[in-house]
C-alpha cells in the first residue's frame, strides 16, 4: 500500500490544528492581557508619580523567589510580572521626566516595536528578513537629508550612540591605517603606525569608552580646550594639530550633554582636513537640530565630517534601544564591521545585509520603529518636535531665572538647561544637591544632578514629544519650591 499523503491525512491535519490552537490560545490571551495593561499604563503616565516609591527590597520580594518546577500559564506570568514590576517603574515616557536625555516612545514607534516582537525578525541578513533590510534602507534614505548628511553615507542601526561612536571610530581606524598600508582587522594595533587622537575637553564619556574598546586607550586622546559653554576651541585644535605627522582622528560634538552646546564644525572641518585627518561627530541628540530650520545653523559644516553618531531613542522618541551610525566612507565602514562565514548567506548584488554595518550579527529589527517614528511625524512633525522641546527648555529657564535663589548656568541654545541653587548664605553646591533630592522626592518631575565647571548643578533635558507648557509650569513650580525651602533653611 502506498504511504498516506501527509498533506491530506486527517490524522496529521487534526494534530496540526490541535497544536495550532494550543499554541495560539495562550499567546492570544497573553497579548490581549498585555494590551489591557499597556493601555492603562499609557493612560496613567501623565499623572502617575514620575519616580517610583518602592524600595529594592519591595521589588526583590515581589519579583523574586525560587523558579517553579512546573510551567505557569503565560497570561498569568505576564499579569504577575506587570503587577510586581509596576511599583518599580520610572515613568520615563511621561511628560515630566527630564533626566539624562530621554525620549518618550512615540505612539507609532512603540506600536511598531510590539510588531517587531511578534514578528521576531533577525535583522542580521537580508535573507533572514527582507522587510527588515528594506525598512533600514528606506529609513536611512529619509534620515540622511534630515540630519544634513551626505546622500552616500552608509548607515548602521545599533543599540545606542555609544555603540555608534565605537562603530564610527572602528571605521576611522580601518581607513587611516589602510592608507598607511596596514590591515588593522588582520594585524591589530600592535606595531601599527600610531594614530593621533584628539577630543574636546567636554567629550562625552562614551567616546572615551569607544577608544578603550578599540584598543587605542582613552588616555591617549589629547584633550582640546573648550570654552565656557563646553564648545571645542578651534584655535586650540589648530595649535594641537600644527606639525602633527601621521594619521589623525578628531572627535567633535554636536550637543553637549550638560549645556547642549555645539562644537563649531564649520571652523573645525578645515583644520582637520588640512592634516588629512578623520573628523567624527558625536551628535547623540544635537544632530537632530539639523532637522529644524531655526536650529540648523548650529550644525553648519556637519556634512563635511567623516562619521557621525546619534540616537533615535533620545530626540526621535523611539523606544530603547536605538542608535544610528553614519560613515562617509562606506567601504571603510563595511570593512570594519562586516564578517563572513559559509553559512551566513549574504545577499547578491545591491540588497542590504544589515549586519555589514554594525558590530553585531543577530539583532533586533530596530529599523521598524525608526521608520514608524519618522513616518508618523513627517518632516514637519519632526521639526516641530525639536523646536517645541527647545521652546519649552527656554520657558523653563525663563521661569526659573525669575527666582532669586536660582541661577541658570548655560546659554539655553537647545533642549538642555543647567540650574543651580544659590542661597544668600551657605554652600551653593550643598543647596543644589539638597534641592535635587527634594525635587526627586516630591516626584512631580524627575531630573538629575551633575557637575559643571566645578559647580553642582541640576540638569533639565526636554526631549519628550508629550511635554506641554503645563508640564513645564508644574515642574518649574516644584523646582522653585525646593529651591526656596533649601534657601530658607540656610
Ligand atoms: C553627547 C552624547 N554622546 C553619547 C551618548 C551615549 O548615548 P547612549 O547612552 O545612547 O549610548 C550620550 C548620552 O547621553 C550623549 O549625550
Amino acid at each position: 500500500m502506498p504511504p498516506a499523503d501527509a498533506s491530506t491525512s486527517p490524522h496529521l491535519s487534526e494534530r496540526i490544528m490541535s497544536a495550532h490552537t494550543t499554541a495560539l490560545a495562550p499567546q492570544a490571551d497573553c497579548l490581549a492581557r498585555v494590551l489591557e495593561i499597556a493601555r492603562d499604563y499609557i493612560a496613567s503616565r501623565a499623572d502617575r508619580p514620575v519616580f517610583p516609591a518602592a524600595s529594592l527590597d519591595d521589588l526583590r520580594s515581589a519579583l523574586g523567589g525560587p523558579l517553579s518546577d512546573d510551567p505557569i500559564d503565560p497570561a498569568a506570568v505576564v499579569d504577575a510580572l506587570a503587577r510586581s514590576a509596576d511599583p518599580g517603574l520610572v515613568t520615563t515616557t511621561g511628560p515630566r521626566y527630564f533626566g539624562f536625555v530621554t525620549g518618550g516612545a512615540l505612539p507609532a514607534a512603540a506600536a511598531a516595536e510590539w510588531l517587531v516582537t511578534a514578528w521576531d525578525q533577525n535583522a542580521g541578513l537580508n535573507v533572514m528578513s527582507p522587510a527588515a533590510a528594506v525598512v533600514e534602507e528606506v529609513a536611512a534614505a529619509w534620515l540622511r537629508p534630515l540630519l544634513g548628511l551626505p546622500r552616500t553615507a552608509s548607515v548602521g542601526f545599533v543599540s545606542g550612540c555609544g555603540m555608534a561612536n565605537a562603530t564610527a571610530l572602528a571605521a576611522a581606524r580601518h581607513e587611516l591605517l589602510r592608507r598607511c598600508g596596514w590591515d588593522v582587522e588582520a594585524r591589530g594595533l600592535n606595531g601599527s603606525p600610531p594614530i593621533h587622537l584628539f577630543v574636546g575637553d567636554e567629550v562625552h564619556v562614551s567616546v572615551l569608552a569607544a577608544l578603550r574598546l578599540l584598543g587605542f586607550g582613552a588616555g591617549q586622546a589629547v584633550r582640546i580646550a573648550a570654552d565656557e559653554q563646553g564648545r571645542m576651541r578651534p584655535d586650540a585644535l589648530a595649535a594641537a594639530l600644527d606639525g602633527i605627522g601621521g594619521p589623525v582622528i578628531v572627535c567633535a560634538q554636536s550637543g553637549n550633554v550638560n549645556t547642549g552646546a555645539f562644537d563649531p564644525l564649520d571652523e573645525i572641518v578645515p583644520i582637520v582636513k588640512r592634516c588629512g585627518g578623520w573628523l567624527h561627530v558625536d551628535g547623540a541628540f544635537g544632530l537632530w537640530a539639523a532637522a529644524s530650520a531655526r536650529l540648523r545653523h548650529h550644525t553648519r559644516g556637519v556634512e563635511l565630517a567623516d562619521s557621525w553618531a546619534t540616537d533615535a531613542h533620545k530626540w526621535l522618541n523611539v523606544p530603547y534601544d536605538s542608535g544610528l551610525v553614519f560613515v562617509a566612507h562606506p567601504a571603510a565602514h563595511r570593512a570594519a564591521t562586516s564578517m563572513s562565514a559559509a553559512y551566513l548567506l549574504h545577499a547578491d548584488g545591491e540588497a542590504r545585509d544589515p549586519m555589514d554595518w554594525t558590530p553585531e550579527a543577530s539583532r533586533r529589527a530596530r529599523g521598524f520603529a525608526v521608520y514608524a517614528a519618522l513616518r508618523s511625524l513627517g518632516r514637519r512633525g519632526l521639526e516641530e518636535l525639536v523646536d517645541r522641546c527647545c521652546r519649552l527648555a527656554r520657558a523653563f529657564a525663563d521661569r526659573l531665572r525669575r527666582e532669586p535663589a536660582i541661577q541658570i548656568l548655560n546659554d539655553v541654545v537647545l533642549n538642555q538647561v543647567l540650574v543651580r541653587v544659590v542661597p544668600e548664605r551657605g554652600d551653593a553646591d550643598a543647596a543644589t544637591r539638597e534641592a535635587v533630592a527634594r525635587i526627586q522626592a516630591e516626584r512631580v518631575c524627575w531630573l538629575g544632578g551633575t557637575r559643571w565647571h566645578g559647580m553642582d548643578a541640576m540638569r533639565i533635558s526636554v526631549s519628550n514629544w508629550s511635554t506641554s507648557d503645563d508640564d513645564v509650569e508644574r515642574s518649574a513650580a516644584s523646582i522653585v519650591r525646593a529651591a526656596r525651602e533649601v534657601a530658607c533653611t540656610r
